[in-house]
């Protein structure tokens, strides 16, 4: 594993793993450190292909009781608007599969935002205050995606937008399509904890893997900060750790 301090004094400090299973020991190293800071962390967490190996590393430390997560609260980043929890395409779904049925977690301690709420609105705004009511979050887990999202942030959102419901892309919604058995039948809308929110976190750790990232990765930690590449704003916040594997950290200037 390389691990270099990126070459502008705001820019983000960089990790490379050299395998998948070391990127997935190397982040949840970064769980582990958080939870003996704190074991009663505030962690906001993330779906997608990126995670699934840090989870089943985070699931197999805390068996072998390495970790706990008994006092943990955790917010999910965005769940889809209109799907039964339990739709296999879920959010929710996706985490109590990946993580929350393998670990010690209580499950009254989780927050997932509920795509199903009567008023949306309100729902986000609660959210929010969920957040705030047990002190904010410690440290923010977030992926990118192929357009420079973090969490459901599409391209132009504002920097200090806070929870609420988005309209998803076709680039979003392209991502999910294998799931869902089509792009048709990805849902529209989907609540997404706000950029501003995930700002407010005392530490954010952007995971990326696979070339198919590498030119975003590049754009949003090298590039301008730009509401064009959501994610370039973590340049802005003093305690971001970037971590990937060699094939999406192939474009960064400071892996050469
Ligand atoms: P992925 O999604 O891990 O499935 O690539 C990342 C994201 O869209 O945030």
């Amino acid at each position: 594993m390389t691990e270099k301090p990126a070459d502008r004094r705001s820019a983000p400090t960089v990790v490379v793993a050299q395998s998948p299973d070391e990127f997935a020991g190397a982040v949840a190293v970064q769980v582990k450190r958080q939870l003996h800071a704190r074991s009663s962390s505030v962690l906001a967490l993330p779906t997608g292909q990126t995670p699934i190996g840090v989870y089943a590393e985070l699931s197999r430390r805390c068996r072998e009781e390495e970790i706990s997560f008994v006092d943990v609260r955790t917010f999910n980043l965005d769940e889809f608007v209109g799907l039964p929890a339990d739709h296999p395409a879920s959010f929710e779904t996706y985490m109590m599969a990946h993580l929350f049925s393998h670990i010690d977690i209580d499950l009254a301690k989780v927050h997932i935002p509920n795509g199903n709420a009567a008023n949306l609105e309100q729902e986000c705004r609660a959210y929010e205050r969920e957040i705030a009511a047990v002190g904010g979050i410690d440290l923010a887990i977030v992926g990118i995606g192929a357009n420079g999202h973090i969490a459901f942030n599409e391209p132009g959102t504002p920097f200090d937008s806070r929870t609420r419901v988005i309209e998803l892309t076709t680039s979003s919604k392209a991502a999910h399509a294998a799931e869902f058995g089509g792009i048709d039948q990805v849902p529209e809308l989907a609540i997404t904890m706000g950029i501003g929110t995930i700002l407010q976190s005392r530490r954010i750790v952007l995971l990326a893997l696979g070339a198919d990232k590498a030119e975003i990765v590049a754009r949003a930690i090298e590039g301008p900060v730009t509401t064009d590449v959501p994610a370039s704003v973590l340049q802005t916040h003093p305690n971001v750790l970037v971590m990937l594997d060699r094939a999406a950290a192939a474009n960064l200037h400071i892996a050469q």
